[in-house]
């Protein structure tokens, strides 16, 4: 049997009812058997202060750095802001993209986003995507995942409803599985 790989799945929205943290809640369901999908949660990290680091990583950070680094791939979800990616998902990539021996770099990450519009978290993840640059993340190309006016694709219970949104979802995970196996070789 082939054996599984283990994704690390962030969100880059800490309200409750977040369409992002809800389509990541949906990639676990939708994750084939050969993938787990973990989440660590973005609240947990304190923001970044090099001191800290240097002083040593917080025990939290340390704890998810150690999950990080458990695993083979990232999925990363996130929201615009501002035209970017939201302040706590980049707050977490920075804690995990230091020194010694980043849990990230390296390794392939998928991205995808939600927006209650039209046009939202689509730059926003090309500025993650900027960030893979530097990160020597190689990011699944396609599909892109823009999940648009959100409200109509989730129920009132934020799972994911929309049959075309959940396919090329699972498309993008497949797409993630496929990267991670070609670096594992
Ligand atoms: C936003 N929003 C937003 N939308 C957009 O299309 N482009 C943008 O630049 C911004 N900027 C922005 C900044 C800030 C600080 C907030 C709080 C919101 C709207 C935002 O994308 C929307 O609220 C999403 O629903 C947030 O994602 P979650 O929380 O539903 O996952």
């Amino acid at each position: 049997m082939t054996e599984k790989i283990k994704i690390v799945g962030i969100s880059g929205s800490l309200r409750k009812r977040s369409f992002n943290t809800a389509l990541l809640r949906a990639a676990i369901e939708l994750a084939p058997p050969t993938m787990e999908i973990e989440t660590v949660d973005a609240r947990d990290f304190p923001l970044y202060d090099d001191d800290l680091r240097e002083a040593g990583y917080p025990q939290a950070v340390d704890a998810i750095r150690k999950t990080c680094a458990a695993a083979q791939g990232f999925l990363f979800v996130t929201p615009e802001y501002n035209f970017s990616t939201s302040g706590v998902l980049k707050n977490a990539i920075d804690w995990l993209s230091r020194p010694p021996a980043s849990p990230v770099i390296g390794k392939p990450l998928a991205v995808m986003g939600a927006t209650p519009g039209m046009g939202g978290t689509m730059r926003a993840q090309f500025h993650l995507r900027q960030m893979a640059v530097f990160l020597d993340m190689p990011v699944v190309n396609k599909p892109e995942v823009f999940v648009r006016q959100a409200a109509d694709m989730f129920d009132r219970d934020l799972k994911l409803q929309d049959e075309s949104t959940k396919k090329i979802v699972t498309q993008l995970l497949e797409s993630l599985e496929r990267l991670v196996r070609r670096y594992a070789k």
